[in-house]
């Protein structure tokens, strides 16, 4: 058997799209895209994200399925590229690891809900009496907090052990196209909220304070970065993976723009719904990581109300929890075939259960100060980054990396190691290797679109703003 067999291609391009893209929708576009913009200030958010997706997320991903296909192996290409640039490799294998450690957290929340408004449906109270201000309630419950992120990865490594993978994945292929639809139900009945009209001024009104001045500038850069490269799973292997699975004779620029361009269509469709639901129910746009739940309670329960908003409540946080599983179990996925894999080609039992066991147990120990810490609300069984370092929300030093442990982790992956992962493949892409992602974009016939500007990007645009990214990284945290 042949190589190409044994590992298994995608059947069709729209297989290999719904993969990716059902792979980069998930919480990043739903829940952290207008929790950032909100607390960036909308619309310069926008605009910084959207330049950045066309000028540096395009250019990176199609480096990453070049790379892919190029070696034919996930995580380890950077290995086959040179044996020194195997730390690359596991630079990119640590993300997931400590992503997963507060997606899940994440996913079981939204489980959380999902379970309450099914239970108002059968006429009962699901959110123990708060409706509408439930948020502030769960945050607190700490049991609960605790028991739905055990759940969320139990559910996740069940299906890595089992390997129904498949199922999941017809499952999604329906669940995905929903989720839009719903989406765009719900940006609709938000619109017609008194007061609405302020949400989306926020995001599309022309709005350039945020410019003014250096150091909110660099902020809304370093968000901006942080968020694409979540949202796009980049730099964590996951595309290169996906690369080494597309046959020669698919086109790798197509791709690398329809997949960018649809995660980033779902994170407007976020925006659209959230942020006017924030202008019309009173909630503060720079509430922080719970932006999304805090917001959606008010529309089910306040605007829709009865039983419609319960059954609209159900189905969103159902497909939204079906969206973030995907995702786990993506995520879960990469770690353990990265370990099983290696023991494989040692020639050892490759202990596939046992594997997805311990990752799901570390997972979970690592989530758990993200769970117990209230979102950094103070005051929570376990303090947040910030109170540890004795401050307070008003202190000088408080700042988006310690406000809770959910965004120090976030800081750790999006902020400093994927960044600093894009820099050195933007660099061995540009400068060492100049001809990779041409020749392999050009398999086939293909024709290669904007050399001369990818070979800028690479060389010169990507890595500049990387270091600034990084800069003002550095330079949050030693304020
Ligand atoms: N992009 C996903 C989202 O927006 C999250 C994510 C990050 C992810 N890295 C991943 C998903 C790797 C699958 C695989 O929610």
């Amino acid at each position: 058997m042949n190589e190409i067999k044994q590992r298994g291609q995608w059947g069709s391009t729209f297989g290999f799209l719904m993969a990716s893209i059902g792979s980069a929708i998930g919480l990043g576009n739903l829940w952290g895209f207008p929790y950032k913009m909100g607390s960036t200030g909308g619309f310069a958010f926008l605009v910084v994200y959207l330049i950045l997706v066309v000028t540096v997320g395009i250019a990176l991903m199609m480096g990453e399925f070049a790379l892919g296909r190029k070696t034919g192996t996930g995580v380890g290409a950077y290995a086959k590229l040179g044996e020194k640039y195997k730390v690359l490799g596991w630079m990119a294998a640590f993300c997931p690891f400590l992503i997963l450690s507060f997606y899940a957290v994440l996913a079981g929340m939204t489980l959380r809900y999902c379970v309450g408004f099914l239970v108002q449906i059968f006429g009962m109270d699901g959110f123990a009496g708060q409706g509408s201000g439930f948020f502030g309630f769960l945050l607190y419950d700490t049991k609960s907090m605790v028991l739905f992120l055990a759940l969320a990865m139990l559910i996740t490594m069940a299906i890595v052990m089992g390997g129904v993978q498949g199922g999941i994945e017809k499952f999604s292929k329906v669940a995905m196209p929903a989720l839009g639809v719903i989406l765009i139900g719900i940006i609709i009945f938000v619109a017609f909220q008194p007061g609405a009209i302020e949400g989306y001024k926020f995001m599309f009104k022309p709005d350039f304070s945020q410019f003014s001045d250096f150091n909110s500038f660099f902020n809304v850069l370093k968000v901006a970065s942080g968020q694409m490269f979540f949202s796009l799973s980049l730099a964590m292997g996951i595309n290169i993976t996906f690369g080494s699975y597309l046959s020669k004779e698919k086109s790798i620029q197509r791709n690398a723009v329809i997949v960018p361009f649809s995660d980033t269509l779902f994170a407007l469709f976020a925006g659209m719904m959230i942020m006017p639901a924030c202008a019309a129910f009173g909630v503060d746009y720079g509430a922080g990581p719970g932006l999304l739940f805090a917001s959606m309670q008010n529309v089910f329960i306040d605007g829709m109300g009865g039983m419609a908003g319960n059954v609209v409540g159900f189905l969103f946080y159902f497909l939204v929890f079906i969206a973030a599983i995907t995702s786990s179990i993506a995520l879960l996925e990469v770690l353990t075939s990265g370990i099983v894999d290696k023991r494989i080609a040692k020639g050892k039992d490759p202990s596939r259960k046992k594997i997805s066991l311990i990752f799901a147990v570390c997972i979970f120990v690592v989530g758990l100060p993200a769970a117990m810490d209230a979102l950094g609300s103070g005051g929570a069984a376990i303090p947040a980054p910030y109170e540890l370092l004795g401050l307070t929300p008003d202190s000088p030093g408080f700042a988006m990396w310690n406000d809770c442990w959910l965004d120090l982790y976030d800081m750790i992956t999006e902020g400093v190691l994927m960044p600093l992962g894009a820099l050195f493949m933007s660099l061995l892409l540009g400068w060492k290797f100049p001809n990779l992602v041409k020749e392999e974009c050009e398999e086939s016939g293909n024709a290669f679109k904007g050399a001369g500007y990818f070979k800028f990007a690479f060389r010169f645009l990507i890595p500049l703003v990387m270091i600034l990214v990084l800069y003002t990284q550095i330079q949050a945290f030693f304020l």
